[in-house]
């Protein structure tokens, strides 16, 4: 099977660089449309397709992305790896905005979005105790670091329901639980991409202190809309530098997320 990348862009990566015969595309599936059309092409002979999370003009707010869409879109145009780029707050000192968290860990706080392709007719659990995939995500590691920024290797997503930002109250708590950073839309994504057997990985790009930080006394939207900037540029250059880094034959993957179905417990009525 030829390797496919599937980049989902977040708040501030709204298109890609470089693309080859690129075209947006319209993809329907039975779970309605996606965020927006899907950009296909080719980039370093490798073919890529990506979506704007919150659609070009940022039209979706993290409860309004159709995130099921989104997965099944991807998987239907051929993807095999799926890369999420998002901004994130910052729950620890070390992780300062600009950085670039590769996340290994989820706690899902999200309340109001469908969260599964199982339920009516066939339900299925799939194993999410490693929520994302080890090899894509050293690849991107290894891509981001070679933008300069600096990389935390592992770190635990608290996904929040939003738009709000969280009280402190909300932020100590987080911290408390060991949390390293925060945002508002790895989830459900994550575990649909588990579902949809898909290696997922997650580039969270740190923005801000969220509200907990003594300096940083809450979460400053000027500070982010820069420290956005200059991240969505990082990212760019990132996702330019992952068709060198992954095999154009995709081998099946070592930690069997493109198998996730065949470890699951599924019914279905007979
Ligand atoms: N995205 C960027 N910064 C965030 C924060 N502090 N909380 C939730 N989502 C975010």
């Amino acid at each position: 099977m030829q390797t496919m990348i599937g980049v989902i862009g977040g708040s501030g990566v709204y298109d890609i660089d470089g693309l080859e015969e690129a075209r947006w595309t319209r993809v329907e599936t039975p779970w309605g449309a996606p965020s927006d059309e899907i950009l296909v092409g080719r980039l370093g002979g490798m073919p890529i397709a990506f979506l704007p999370r919150h659609g070009r003009g940022h039209v979706h707010s993290p409860t309004t992305v159709p995130y099921r869409a989104n997965i099944d879109a991807l998987k239907r145009l051929g993807v095999t790896d799926v890369v999420s780029v998002s901004a994130c707050g910052s729950f620890r000192e070390e992780m300062a905005p600009g950085d670039f968290v590769i996340v290994d860990q989820f706690i899902d706080r999200s309340f109001a979005r469908e969260k599964s392709f199982f339920g009516t007719g066939c339900v299925a659990h799939v194993s999410l105790a490693h929520p994302t995939c080890p090899r894509l995500s050293a690849v991107c590691a290894d891509a981001a670091r070679a933008t300069g920024v600096k990389v935390h290797m592992g770190g635990t997503y608290l996904c929040m329901e939003g738009p709000q930002f969280s009280t402190l109250a909300e932020s100590l708590m987080y911290r408390s639980w060991g949390c390293d950073v925060i945002g508002m839309t790895n989830m459900p994504e994550a575990k649909l991409a588990r579902e949809a057997e898909l290696c997922y990985a997650s580039v969270a790009m740190v923005t801000d202190y969220d509200s907990w930080h003594p300096h940083h006394g809450e979460v400053d939207i000027t500070a982010i809309i820069a420290t956005l900037g200059a991240n969505a540029s990082h990212a760019r250059t990132l996702v330019a530098g992952l068709p060198q880094r992954l095999e154009a034959e995709r081998a099946p993957c070592p930690h069997g997320c493109d198998r996730a179905l065949d470890f699951a417990i599924m019914t279905a009525p007979d």
